[in-house]
């Protein structure tokens, strides 16, 4: 399998429901190497750069909002923002989050433990891991200069 790297994010409700150090041991524990993280308070505009696949589903207003953390009583636009590296890294923390849906998501999965569908239909699912090497690679340079990844 070859080196490859991810690009995770613990988004708005996952920061507030204070699951970071949680994401952080299961990846590890799937003996991935952290190698790049921040905390990034996320704009519209990155927001919308990040979520561009996305534009016109239906879905996609409330995403923008939900990345912003927007939902919340008293909004925090900051995420911690990381890259992982490892053999076949894109897919296993894929399977460590579990499907986009909670309800869909396996039980043990982060999703499947700790998202949720609210009334609005919004899923909350924690934490956004990027889907292929396509999109790690665009996503990684969107978030992260070069020169903030250990080489
Ligand atoms: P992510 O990009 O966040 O890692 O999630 P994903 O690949 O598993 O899912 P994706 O299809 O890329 O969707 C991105 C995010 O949009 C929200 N979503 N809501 N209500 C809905 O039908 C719906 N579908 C997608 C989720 O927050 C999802 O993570
Ligand atoms: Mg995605």
């Amino acid at each position: 399998m070859p080196i490859e790297q991810t690009l995770i994010l613990i988004k708005p409700d996952g920061m507030r429901r204070q699951l970071t150090g949680l994401t952080i041991d299961r990846l590890d524990a799937a003996g991935l190497e952290l190698v790049a993280a921040k905390m990034v308070s996320v704009s519209t505009e990155l927001a919308e750069k990040h979520y561009a696949e996305h534009v016109g589903k239906p879905f996609y207003p409330n995403l923008i909002k939900y990345i912003r953390g927007e939902f919340h009583a008293f909004p925090d636009h900051r995420v911690l923002a990381m890259v992982y590296r490892g053999e076949g890294c894109i897919a296993k923390v894929r399977e460590v989050a579990g499907a986009t849906n909670p309800e869909q998501a396996k039980p043990g999965t982060i999703r499947g433990s700790f998202g949720r569908v609210t009334t609005a239909g919004q899923f909350e699912n924690v934490l956004h891991a990027s889907a292929n090497a396509a999109d790690a690679a665009r996503e990684v340079a969107l978030w992260f200069k070069t020169a903030e990844i250990l080489p």
